[in-house]
């Protein structure tokens, strides 16, 4: 069963409203608590907590963007079904963003000062994409959750190990970005071509970069 489609005036509110409450700190409670919820804090010294909390933000920065891209595909959507699936998405991410959020306080530091940056550049990419048309926008999602997945790879190589409540929280995001992605495989993406998917890599990494320190 799905909701209604939604008016073209019900989807600017929604976006409007998704865009405030994702930049905004805190962002608000998340459906479901942080897996590292009952987590032991483990001692980090200076250095791991700054690495630690680098990558944190980083891990923010990109939820922002997820929320962005999903909201800006679903506001473009052309079939019902798939604007539900991707607004199911962004529930989910928006988890993710909270439990980032969450993580970033406990280690003394704030999201990125640029998130209002990355969301209208993410919301703007997703939604340029899904003009083209649901599959190509389906495809856009499941290379953007292959690369974050390799992306969260990376983070768990990365955090410090006796960051356990960081490690966790990255680990059950990479499982749910990969679900992410089948999902829009499933639901009839496109192969994007490699010109794009190396101009998306180049996009994450200008913003990976940047929000590690800002
Ligand atoms: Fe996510
Ligand atoms: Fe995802």
């Amino acid at each position: 069963m799905h909701s209604r489609q939604l008016t073209p005036l019900d989807r600017l509110l929604t976006s409007v409203n998704n865009a405030l409450r994702t930049v905004a700190a805190p962002a608000g409670r998340p459906a479901r608590p942080s897996p590292a919820a009952d987590l032991e804090d483990a001692p980090l010294d200076e250095r791991e907590k700054a690495h630690a909390a680098g990558l944190m933000r980083v891990n923010h920065a990109g939820e922002v963007c997820a929320q962005a891209l999903y909201q800006g595909h679903a506001a473009v959507a052309r079939d019902p079904e798939i604007e539900e699936q991707m607004q199911k998405a962004a529930e989910e991410e928006f988890d993710h963003l909270a439990w980032c959020e969450q993580r970033l306080e406990e280690l003394g530091e704030s999201p990125s000062k640029l998130s209002p940056f990355w969301y209208a550049g993410a919301f703007a990419i997703g939604a340029a994409s899904g003009i083209l048309g649901d599959k190509w926008s389906l495809g856009f999602i499941a290379e953007t959750e292959d690369q974050v997945c390799a992306h969260l790879d990376s983070h768990l190589e990365k955090l410090p190990h006796s960051d356990k409540r960081s490690r966790t929280i990255v680990a059950q995001m990479r499982d749910e970005e990969a679900e992410h992605g089948e999902n829009a495989i499933d639901a009839g993406a496109a192969e994007l071509p490699q010109p794009v998917k190396r101009l998306m890599r180049l996009t994450a990494r200008i913003m990976t970069s940047t929000a590690y320190r800002i």
